[in-house]
């Protein structure tokens, strides 16, 4: 069932207005559809984890925390449906395979029904955990950025791409709210452009200074003086603390590097896989053709040519000046202690 409504703020009840992508209501999941963003709010209702399974595929949710809280509440569903919670799980499991959230969010609501506890409850916690990193690692990042800072950023990682305020986005939030004066530079992110649609449209609602840039342009502001930093989000981090993340963070990371710019990867330690070792071994979701030879329903591209399209790429962690989680800001290298310790 389709239905649009407006936008609802202030989710958890803070002073700051705040964009939510997915409201769970115990036998149903809202779910702002972001492939219509920023054209209308569109909300759907999905009631079975089937649905939940192909929301993630087709990216009508998006971003990896935001996806390992809808696959949880997707494993709920399921489960409260009768279908064998492994069949549930492995429907679930297998939409999107670079995030590492998704896998750690289902291991968690299976382990719970295992054990005989609610995977409900565990649901709502991952939820609220993922919101509170969020804002811990607001709070850590931006202790790091100096007043009227330039950032850089790629791809969507606010609020519509976790539980709420945001990883990259959330320490831009952060700098907004403490009246620090950010200003955002926003690659478009081809081809689903993240940047463009979405992160763009976030900072539009809580009016933070911005420009949307074509994704080439980045190098040139570099050269140009007009970058402080590079804040990006994490889709995996391997033990070692290289990176995967959408398609074109390694050229920014690689660009930074040459300017001398900072360059920041922000993401909660749900994120740090702690049985992968480095980049190599990261699988990268390669997807259609077509996502990359239209935009917007137009043909961009002959439709003979044949497109080749990775949705993601790596960084190693050499390139990465510190990664900031809600445990600490880290070298990449020192990553793995963030696995020892609690919350
Ligand atoms: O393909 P997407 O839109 O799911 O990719 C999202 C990203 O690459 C984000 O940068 C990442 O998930 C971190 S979001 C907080």
């Amino acid at each position: 069932m389709i239905h649009i409504i407006t936008l609802t703020f202030n989710p958890y009840g803070s002073k700051e207005m705040e964009v939510k992508a997915f409201y769970w209501e115990r036998d149903r999941l809202k779910l702002l559809d972001q492939r219509e963003l920023p054209r209308r709010e569109l909300w759907l209702t999905l009631t079975d984890h089937l649905q939940v399974a192909q929301a993630i595929k087709n990216m009508a949710v998006r971003g990896a925390p935001a996806i390992g809280c809808v696959a949880a509440y997707g494993f709920v569903l399921g489960v409260k449906k009768g279908y064998p919670a492994k069949e549930v799980y492995e429907t679930l499991k297998n939409t999107r395979p670079t995030a590492y959230n998704l896998f750690w969010a289902l291991n968690r609501v299976l382990k719970a029904y295992q054990e005989g506890r609610d995977p409900e409850e565990e649901a709502v916690k991952i939820e609220r955990e993922d919101y509170e990193a969020n804002k811990k690692m607001g709070k850590l990042g931006s202790s790091l950025i100096k007043p009227n800072a330039r950032i850089l950023t790629h791809c969507n990682t606010g609020a519509l791409a976790t539980a709420g305020w945001g990883t990259a986005l959330g320490v831009i939030r952060s700098l907004h709210y403490e009246g620090k004066k950010p200003f955002v530079w926003v690659d478009e992110t081809r081809p689903y452009l993240q940047g463009s649609r979405l992160t763009a449209w976030e900072l539009l609602k809580e009016g933070i200074p911005h420009s949307v840039i074509t994704d080439s342009t980045a190098g040139y502001l570099m050269k140009k003086g007009l970058v402080d930093a590079v804040l990006v989000g994490a889709d995996r981090i391997t033990r070692r603390g290289d990176v995967a993340n959408k398609i074109g963070t390694y050229t920014l990371a690689a660009l930074a590097r040459r300017h001398g710019i900072p360059f920041f990867v922000v993401a909660p330690t749900s994120t740090v896989d702690p049985t992968t070792e480095s980049e190599n071994e990261i699988p990268i979701e390669e997807r259609s053709e077509e996502e990359v030879k239209t935009c917007g329903g137009c043909p961009v591209a002959p439709d003979g040519s044949p497109a080749y399209h990775l949705a993601f790429d790596t960084t190693p962690a050499e390139l990465i000046t510190a990664i900031i989680t809600e445990k600490g800001v880290f070298k990449p290298h020192e990553i793995t202690k963030t696995l020892d310790t609690k919350l």
